[in-house]
């Protein structure tokens, strides 16, 4: 049988949940490929996958716009089963899971269990410390061992059912039923779009006089947001902006930071909104 994983990530929680996918096949005697969504190479890819694997982070209580556009541009796997995931912090509301298996569900696939993991332990990102009270807020760090060992297991129950012909769709408001609840903030959730959620969060600030121009924010940024302007400079479109600080994480030079104050005061505000976040899972 064989599988392809697709993830999203920016600071590594999905990748390894989707490198736990892998592993969990290979176990199994799958042959399972693995790949960033934004490395994936549909026209050059050979085979019909029995299973697709589908995981991004959640940001700003959504599917992350860039990751968003990479699976619209997905080719049809018609008849593959798909199992989709999401990591996340704190969250209000993550209606993720959901919203990927509707886009999996256009493409051909048939939903065969999606899950939300926490990956709740805050991280230092290279060792600075500036991300501070954001990078506890929302958690970026990595799931724990008994979230990775849940995950692990569903993989293979999947893989399992797949290879007795014993698969059996979920029903996507068994999804739903996922979301980290709260009334008003589900409300909140529907009612607001992504971009109007980043909009309280701070733009990128750009200190021409540090920058090396090497390029490494460019490369980093899936929004397409960082212009090369002259030999000396960089430029960030704010209109293009996800606002995901991937690119402070990159810039080796320091040039690039944001007001994180600003940052940890919505991320709190927003917390009053949350429960506890669930690592959760659904099978059919
Ligand atoms: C810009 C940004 C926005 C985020 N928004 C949310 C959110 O709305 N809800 C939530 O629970 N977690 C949120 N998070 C936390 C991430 O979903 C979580 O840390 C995830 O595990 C990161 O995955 P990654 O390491 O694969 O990028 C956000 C993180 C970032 C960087
Ligand atoms: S400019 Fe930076 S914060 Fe904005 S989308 Fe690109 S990488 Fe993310
Ligand atoms: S990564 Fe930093 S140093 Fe390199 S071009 Fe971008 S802003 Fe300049």
């Amino acid at each position: 049988m064989k599988a392809l994983i697709l993830y999203y990530s920016c600071s590594g929680n999905t990748r390894r949940l989707g490198q736990r996918a892998q592993e969990a096949l290979l176990s199994r005697q799958w042959n399972a490929d693995i790949f960033h969504l934004r490395d994936f190479d549909a026209d050059n890819y050979p085979y019909h996958p029995d299973l697709i694997v589908l995981g991004v982070p959640v940001q700003y209580w959504d599917v992350p716009n860039s990751a968003r556009r990479l699976i619209q541009k997905l080719p049809p796997f018609k008849g593959a089963s798909a199992f989709v995931f999401s990591t996340f912090g704190k969250c209000v509301i993550n209606p993720v899971p959901f919203l990927l298996a509707k886009e999996l569900i256009e493409k051909g696939c048939t939903i065969v269990g999606g899950g939300q993991i926490v990956a709740p332990h805050a991280a230092k990102v290279d060792g600075r410390q500036r991300l501070g009270d954001l990078e506890a807020a929302f958690g970026r760090g990595q799931p724990d061992d008994a979230a990775s060992s849940q995950f692990t297991a569903v993989v293979q129950g999947i893989a399992e059912k797949i290879d007795m012909k014993n698969t059996a769709r979920i029903e996507l408001a068994e999804l739903k039923k996922l979301h980290t609840r709260g009334m008003l903030a589900s409300l909140m959730g529907y009612c607001t779009s992504n971009r109007e959620r980043m909009w309280f969060m701070p733009h990128i600030d750009y200190d021409a006089a540090m920058c090396k121009n090497c390029h490494q924010c460019i490369e980093s940024c899936d929004a397409g947001a960082i212009l090369c302007t002259s030999e000396k400079e960089i430029a960030i479109d704010k209109g293009r902006c996800n606002k995901c600080y991937q690119c402070i994480d990159v810039c080796p030079s320091g040039a690039l930071g944001t007001n994180w104050s600003q940052a940890v005061f919505w991320t709190r505000a927003v917390r009053l909104f949350a429960r506890e976040a669930e690592t959760k899972f659904a099978v059919g």
